[in-house]
């Protein structure tokens, strides 16, 4: 057999490699198209469980169960108690801008029989949770400490959670109203109170104080200028509520709010405002004209003291007083205050507070909504 010519041999070389370059070419794609195929059947997978999830919650009525690579895809909501603490916990950090209440106050809330926790779990993991409180004699529910684990973020399961809480729980026949206590980080539901899908009932300004304890030690053992800046207790504020006048003065939307709760302005409200860590302060003879409701919590920031201020805010600082004095049991090294008012009150509290030589600390959030929508 004849030999190849030297041409023919370096013309089927470069053949080759021509070959051995367009089939590595064509693996690589093979690879982009493989994984982009994956990730697609990872969404379409995923998409398919958010819509089990959605239909379960509404349904309730079977349990959903897929078959997927061997795994069993399980989704449920189920009633929280004290002992879900760290499970709860783990859904997510960070909240309110680290302002969160919920780690310090869960096991004492969820033990009051108006407050029920619920949360959504997938393969036994929990995603989802969302605090219902029951306020205003059994008639408005209040959903709060709203929260889905930031994997499972967007995907409608928060919906999917309130429609479970719309079948199950808000529709006993008592209840006539839903409200919700976000701020202005919450786009979507400012959305919504625009579009009227719930209406406003009252906008707070927040304003923020960091201050630490020489100086909140300082400002506790002043002694106030007026003899009728006190303490209120529940027998001050039945009387409060009773009275028409300070009622239209201090409370014209008829809702006075205690640690991100709305409650409007009946007796049967009252146990539910105090506890061991609220304070509520009141100035005026024989009528008061200023009320603030302090509420103290450690979250993730550290020391937290909630100022709600209603009324005329020439007291403030005596106010402050009162609340530092509260405050300072609970040894703080430092102390965030986040004072809540009515929007053109803000500044002159700022310049008030500001005398004490306080100075303002960005919360995260400029403003708070108390938002309402009927239920029948
Ligand atoms: C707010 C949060 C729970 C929404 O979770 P999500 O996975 O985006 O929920 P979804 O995909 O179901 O979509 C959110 C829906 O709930 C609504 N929503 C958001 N916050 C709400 C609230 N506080 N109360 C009632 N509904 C709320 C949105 O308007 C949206 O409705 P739409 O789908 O009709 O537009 C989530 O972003 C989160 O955990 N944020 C941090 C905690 C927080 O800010 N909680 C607010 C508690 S007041």
């Amino acid at each position: 057999m004849a030999s190849p010519s030297k041409t023919t041999m370096e013309d089927l070389k470069t053949l080759i490699l021509a070959v051995d370059s367009k089939v590595n070419k064509f693996n690589e794609k093979l690879d982009t198209i493989e994984n982009k195929f994956s990730n697609l059947v990872q969404e379409v997978k995923q998409d398919v469980t958010q819509v089990k999830i959605c239909f379960y919650f509404v349904s309730n009525s079977i349990e959903l169960s897929t078959h997927k690579q061997g795994m069993s895809d399980k989704a449920e909501v189920r009633r929280v108690s004290e002992a879900d603490y760290d499970v709860v916990m783990s859904i997510r950090s960070g909240v309110y801008g680290g302002y969160d209440y919920l780690p310090s106050m869960f096991k004492s809330l969820i033990t009051q029989s108006h407050n029920k926790g619920y949360a959504s779990i997938i393969n036994g993991k929990f995603v989802a949770f969302c605090m219902v409180s029951k306020v205003d004699g059994g008639k408005t529910v209040v959903t709060r400490a709203g929260r889905v684990n930031k994997q499972y973020e967007g995907r409608g399961l928060y919906n999917a959670l309130k429609l479970y809480l719309q079948k199950h729980v808000f529709s006993d026949g008592t209840i006539s109203s839903h409200t919700v206590v976000y701020d202005d980080t919450n786009q979507s539901m400012m959305d919504k109170t625009s579009k009227g899908e719930f209406t406003l009932l009252m906008k707070r300004k927040v304003i923020g104080y960091r201050i630490d304890f020489d100086k909140m030690s300082v400002i506790a053992k002043r002694t106030h200028t007026t003899t009728n800046t006190r303490t209120l207790n529940e027998v001050d504020l039945i009387t409060v509520f009773k009275s028409r006048s300070v009622c239209s003065t201090l409370f014209p939307q008829e809702r006075i709010i205690c640690n991100f709760v709305p409650y409007r302005l009946t007796e049967r409200n009252i146990p539910l405002i105090f506890s061991e860590v609220s304070l509520i302060v009141g100035t005026g003879e024989p009528e008061l004209s200023f009320i603030t409701c302090g509420v103290y919590y450690r979250s993730e920031n550290g020391h937290t003291f909630i100022i709600e201020v209603y009324g005329n805010n020439n007291f403030i600082r005596e106010h402050l007083i009162l609340h530092f004095q509260h405050a300072l049991q609970y040894y703080p090294k430092e102390i965030d205050i986040l004072i809540m008012c009515k929007e053109n009150a803000a500044d002159k509290i700022d310049s008030e507070i500001k005398e004490c030589q306080l100075s303002n600390m960005d919360v995260g959030f400029k403003t708070v909504f108390l938002v309402e929508k009927n239920i029948k």
